[in-house]
């Protein structure tokens, strides 16, 4: 198919909500590493990993070899029968998780999933319905997880009831005013007043995302996460990590975001990066937890012997390859650069993120704050002239996201900074 056949296509046979970047859509053809390829043959950078997913470079060679060899022995069985690689790769993520505490996995196909098994759990653990979120997350697009979500773009269909969304720490845009840290992190204390205020007081638990993704990479302060679970515990409720995004190693220097703040959840969810581009979601449970779920369910793909042979691949590859240090130190470096480009570029209002996991805020003007919403925009259709993918997101539209592949060195920092930053020259022209 020509480019333009494949575009006429999409629109006539695809849903119209399934959206794109850019002015024109960019049509991708082929990728390997940290690059992808465009259907008129141009080279990208690529600093987004398909939204935050091609955790070890595309087409890893060493997942690919396993997975080739998984594909021709067997393909399927569903959950009702055992199988070695799902109970393999529930094994090692057993040993991965914060303290060794949360040893067993239910597994699926997207994060959406890994979020609807978590809150299901919770509610038969605890016996309560009442779900706490923040405001500004993302957690999927069944209606349950939009109910979850606390940005109006990503809520389409009826409200659900049940939960309540709680402030985030969003500093740069405090909700309450005010400075970390003089502040003394208040959006976690008044958790307490929300759970007393707008639920029973007894509540299933809370789901949050150790850095809000889709909202823009929003990074709390150290304090945030130990002092909302704790409240979380004392209203009796479990404490739900939602790890789509910030899981294996993308934070730097841990397997999950969450221990940054040596906060043990109660439940993980994950997916993306696991499988690097296959399709898998994982919910992964305290054992007195997941033991809470009682009767049958079934996930006809989850536990799926490709997606499970590729997701235990890209775990021994990020060992193998000690990428948990690359993301520590290359994301450092990745940071610098941004900041070099926050003083060079006043668009630029906020630099934020952990490890690979780095984000840029756009404002009109840096003391009121005014989200650079057209702006963003140019700068994403000169990214694109400079062939780097990037990603977008912010409740407001005006936020960059970046998140290579995690084994990406300085050099491919240096070239993205280069041309992120004639984006920005260019775009301010
Ligand atoms: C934090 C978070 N949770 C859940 C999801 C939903 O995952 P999926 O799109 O695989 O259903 C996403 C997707 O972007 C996400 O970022």
């Amino acid at each position: 198919m020509t480019k333009q056949e494949i575009l006429l296509a999409q629109k006539e046979f695809l849903f119209p909500s399934v959206f794109h970047y850019f002015a024109e859509p960019l049509v991708v053809s082929h990728a390997k590493d940290q690059y992808v390829w465009d259907a008129d043959g141009n080279q990208y950078l690529d600093f987004f990993g398909g939204i935050v997913t091609v955790s070890v470079g595309h087409c890893n060679e060493a997942v690919n070899a396993k997975v080739h060899q998984q594909i021709d022995k067997l393909e399927h069985v569903s959950t009702v029968f055992a199988n070695e690689p799902q109970v393999e790769l529930a094994k090692k993520l057993a040993g991965l998780t914060p303290d060794g505490a949360l040893t067993k996995s239910f597994f699926t196909n997207s994060g959406t999933e890994a979020n609807e098994a978590a809150i299901l759990v919770a509610r038969c653990y605890t016996g309560s319905s009442e779900i706490v979120a923040l405001r500004h997350s993302y957690h999927g697009r069944s209606s349950g997880a939009m109910g979850l979500t606390g940005q109006a773009a990503w809520k389409l269909g009826p409200p659900q009831a049940g939960i309540t969304h709680a402030v985030n720490a969003y500093c740069y845009r405090c909700p309450f005013g005010l400075e970390y840290p003089s502040c003394e992190v208040r959006c976690a204390s008044d958790l307490e007043q929300v759970i007393r205020t707008t639920t029973s007081g007894r509540i299933a638990g809370m789901i949050a995302e150790p850095i809000q993704g889709i909202g823009g990479f929003i990074t709390p302060p150290k304090e945030y996460f130990g002092i909302v679970a704790d409240i979380v515990h004392r209203y009796g409720g479990i404490f739900i990590a939602d790890e789509v995004q910030t899981a294996w190693g993308r934070t730097g220097g841990k397997w999950f975001g969450i221990e940054h703040w040596g906060v043990t959840p109660d439940v993980i969810t994950s997916a993306k990066g696991l499988g690097n581009g296959f399709p898998i979601g994982v919910t992964i449970a305290r054992p007195e937890v997941a033991d809470a779920l009682k009767g049958a369910t079934i996930s006809t793909f989850g536990g799926n012997p490709v997606a499970t042979t590729a997701a235990r691949a890209v775990l021994d590859y990020i060992e193998d390859q000690n990428m948990l240090q690359n993301t520590e130190e290359t994301g450092a470096y990745l940071r610098e650069g941004l900041l070099g480009l926050k003083d060079k570029h006043p668009l630029i209002g906020d630099v934020r993120g952990m490890g690979l996991l780095q984000a840029l805020e756009l404002v009109e003007d840096r003391t009121t704050k005014v989200p650079a919403v057209a702006a963003t925009l140019r700068v994403m259709e000169a990214a694109r002239e400079n062939r780097i993918m990037v990603g977008k997101g912010g409740m407001y539209g005006n936020v960059l996201r970046f998140s290579p592949p995690m084994n990406i060195g300085r050099s491919d920092v240096d070239e993205f900074i280069k041309r992120l930053d004639m984006a920005f020259t260019e775009a301010a022209n």
